[in-house]
């Protein structure tokens, strides 16, 4: 064989590391039951902080959902046009159902509500238990859990963004603490 079909062969079976594998760098997951309203929210405003705060290369950011119903689909238009008027874009994500393989793979996996921490308990295998927390655990005012938007208003919306970024800016403090930067 020459080394230019030796070559070809090998790219072809080499195996990429998942961009989550990346050693070295703090990995946040966030999930809700869908996977459309509250943690595609939190993604976006989470990955905007970090970025704002130049840490993209150390912090990783990603969502999902407890259930299966939308997979595959945009955040709900009511998530992107309230995320939109603070400035934040959430067009580009699409909705993914959690597994136990992500607490592998994440530093931090956090739970919008509680209902959500429960199903979240059920799959995480023994030693990534420590690894699920709530959003809402790195807020200073006391909430406990995002209340669910989906059925009702567009004010739902406005009040997961508040929640949300007043748990990033706590989030992104520890985090930050934690890595010395
Ligand atoms: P999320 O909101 O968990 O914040 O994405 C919901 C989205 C969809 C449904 C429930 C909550 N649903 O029942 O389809």
């Amino acid at each position: 064989m020459s080394r230019e079909s030796l070559s070809k062969s090998l790219s072809r079976l080499r195996v990429r590391a998942p961009e989550t594998q990346v050693p070295g760098r703090t990995r946040v997951l966030f999930v809700c039951l869908g996977n459309i309203c509250r943690s595609p929210t939190a993604e976006g405003v989470f990955r905007q902080l970090v970025k704002e705060a130049g840490l993209a290369d150390a912090i990783e950011v990603d969502s999902a959902g407890t259930g299966d119903y939308h997979i595959g689909e945009k955040p709900d238009p009511r998530a992107c046009w309230a995320a939109s008027r603070r400035g934040y874009d959430l067009s580009s994500l699409r909705a993914r159902q959690v597994t136990a393989k992500d607490f592998q793979d994440f530093d931090y996996v956090l739970a919008m509500d509680e209902q959500n921490l429960r199903a979240l308990q059920r799959i995480a295998p023994p030693d990534g238990a420590h690894k699920l927390k709530m959003l809402t655990d790195f807020c200073s005012s006391g909430e406990c859990g995002i209340p669910d938007p989906y059925i009702g208003g567009p004010e739902g919306f406005d009040r997961v963004l508040d929640i949300v970024e007043e748990g990033a800016q706590g989030l992104l403090r520890h985090i930050r603490s934690e890595i010395g930067r």
